[in-house]
Parts: C-alpha cells; structure tokens; sequence
C-alpha cells in the first residue's frame, strides 16, 4: 500500500479514537463496567418511557457486545429474565438471570430457537444495526428488513399489551417500519435519546400496546 494511503489511514484511526475517548458516555461507561455505550441510551429511553420493570421477561435482539442486557438485567431482578440474541458472539455475563443465544435473526429457524428459551415475553428491545455499507440509504433499507424480521420475532413471542423499544435508521424507506409499528402497537412514540449521537440519523420507536387497537403515532 503506498505511504500516503497508511498515513491517511493512520490519522483518520487516530481521530476516531480521539473523538471516542473524548465521548463522556463512552468515558462513563468504562468507569462504571458497561460493555457500551449504547446502555445508556436504553437507560433513558427506560426512564422516559418505563419499559422495564421487577420481573420481566425480556428479549433482546441484537444484543453484542452486552451493554442493554447489562442494564436490563439490573433492571428486571431476580425474577425477571433477559434473553440476549446475536450473530455474533456474546461474551457471558456473570449475570443468573441472562441467557444468550448465537443465531440471525432473519433466518426462519431463529424464531423457534427462540420459543425454546422464552415462550412469552413481557418487552422486546431492539437495537439491531446491519454490517454498515457507506451508502445511507442502502444501510437504510438493510436496517428495515433487519426490523422486520425483528416484528416477526414480536408476532411469536410479544405478549398481548406487550412493549417494544427499536432502533430506526431514518431515511427514505424508514416509513415501511414505522408504518408497520402503527398497525401493530396501539401507541408508537420516537424519541432520540441524549446518549444517541446528534450526527447519527438514529431514532428510537417505544411502542406500546402489542396487538391492542387504537392507532396513535407521536414524536416528542
Ligand atoms: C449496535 S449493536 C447492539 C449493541 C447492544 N445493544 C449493546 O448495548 O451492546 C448491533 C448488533 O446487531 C447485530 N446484528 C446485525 N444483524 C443481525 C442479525 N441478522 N441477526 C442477529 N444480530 C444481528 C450485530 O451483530 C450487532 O452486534
């Protein structure tokens, strides 16, 4: 590779790490021991909207490397249980009351994986991000079928009245699960939580009411 490639390389790595050990959400959470950042996003998306509570049962797609099932399992206690699912591995957490499985979640057996472990859940959270391409809205439409899947997921395992938090890449085609969300929740909020980085076009879906009539879409 020519010298002026690794150099640019080099320096644009070096502004990532600069730009992340400077990021107070990613200084924080290695201080208090969580795997991401990303924890603290479900922190607040949890205590604007009251997602979790003592007891719950709990699946979590796309759940590598930890930190949502880190802060949902505190969340949810000893009687409550958190099902972790990933493609990818997930390191154990020293934690009774999370299990994780290794599957993808757009393969039809997964669903079944899945019901062996939970047969009803109370919360599905899901924070799942495609393998990035570069081109938005190419990403954009991979996240949505990851989402889909994920609704297909909710169909099998949701409880009646259950509740969702999901990750939505905002683009040209993020109105395909946003539409979807509305004919299967009673009540669909979106909300950008502060941890989630302002130059992302991220948003988070907090529904409620699975399989409950009464559509009803609100930003705030
Ligand atoms: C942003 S990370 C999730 C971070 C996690 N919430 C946390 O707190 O650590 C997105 C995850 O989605 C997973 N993912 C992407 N496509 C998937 C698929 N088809 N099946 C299962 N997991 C998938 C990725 O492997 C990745 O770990």
């Amino acid at each position: 590779m020519p010298d002026t490639t690794n150099r640019l390389k080099d320096m644009k790595n070096k502004s990532w790490f600069d730009t992340r050990s400077r990021d107070p959400y990613y200084r924080r959470a290695k201080k208090e021991g969580y795997r991401s950042r990303a924890a603290y996003k479900l922190e607040q998306l949890d205590s604007k909207y009251r997602i979790l509570k003592r007891g719950s049962s709990v699946i979590d797609l796309g759940a590598a490397p930890g930190g949502w099932l880190q802060y949902a399992s505190r969340k949810v206690g000893a009687k409550g249980t958190v099902l972790g699912v990933d493609k990818k591995e997930i390191e154990p957490l020293p934690a009774s009351n999370v299990a994780t499985l290794r599957a993808d979640i757009t393969d039809p057996s997964t669903i079944e994986k899945i019901r062996k472990q939970v047969d009803q859940a109370d919360v599905l959270l899901v924070d799942l991000s495609p393998n990035v391409s570069g081109v938005w809205e190419v990403d954009v439409a991979r996240q949505v079928e990851l989402n889909l899947s994920a609704l297909g997921v909710a169909e099998r395992v949701l409880r009646k009245g259950g509740k969702m938090a999901l990750k939505i890449f905002e683009g040209k085609d993020s109105w395909r699960i946003k539409t979807a969300l509305e004919s299967s929740f009673s009540r669909v909020n979106l909300f950008k939580p502060p941890a989630s980085r302002k130059k992302s076009s991220e948003i988070y879906a907090i529904c409620e009411g699975f399989g409950v009539l009464s559509v009803s879409a609100n930003s705030s």
